[in-house]
């Protein structure tokens, strides 16, 4: 994932630079203070902080949040809705490699809408709840059986409530 070890590596870099300012601090308050001069100077390193802030924050901020959805290329939409005790599927299959957006439902109570992968690892989540439609968006990057699961407690079946669908390589 580039962009996130991108971001780490920023992230590092400016709290090795905020380390740097801090025992700059710590050591100049260790010596006697000579007035004046040096107050303007701080003044003006609190004002270009502040800058540096702002367009660090600007520049960093304005690709969130992503959209949904790819904006272009082909992505595939899967609906799901769940029932004490159950998880109702639209569809059996799904593409690999391409963003698929799933809908969460619930026709009653609130469940947990989670996808595990073929060694029972959690891939992704999100809540179903009643009125609403949540949104996740995965990317498969591994062909076969996934299974849905129910992650929040909804009653005495609910470790039951379960279903499966297939990735496969759109055709
Ligand atoms: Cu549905 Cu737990």
């Amino acid at each position: 994932m580039p962009i996130q070890s991108g971001v780490l590596v920023i992230s590092l870099v400016l709290m090795a630079v905020v380390a740097g300012f801090f025992i700059s601090a710590v050591r100049a308050s260790r010596k006697p203070d000579t007035g004046a001069p040096r107050e303007a100077v701080r003044t003006r390193f609190i004002y270009a902080l502040l800058a540096v802030g702002v367009i660090v924050t600007a520049v960093s901020l304005r690709p969130w949040p992503h959209a949904i959805s790819a904006a272009n290329g082909p992505s595939a939409t899967v609906n799901v809705t769940g029932a004490m005790w159950y998880w109702e599927i639209d569809r059996e299959t799904v593409p690999l490699g391409v963003p698929v957006i799933f809908n969460a439902r619930t026709t009653d109570v609130t469940h947990g809408f989670g996808v595990m992968d073929s060694q029972d690892r959690l891939l992704f989540q999100t809540q179903a709840m009643p009125g609403y439609v949540n949104q996740v968006e995965h990317v498969f990057r591994q062909p076969g059986v996934y299974r849905i699961v129910c992650m929040e407690y909804c009653g005495i079946a609910h470790h039951a409530m379960t279903n499966e669908f297939t990735v496969a390589a759109a055709n």
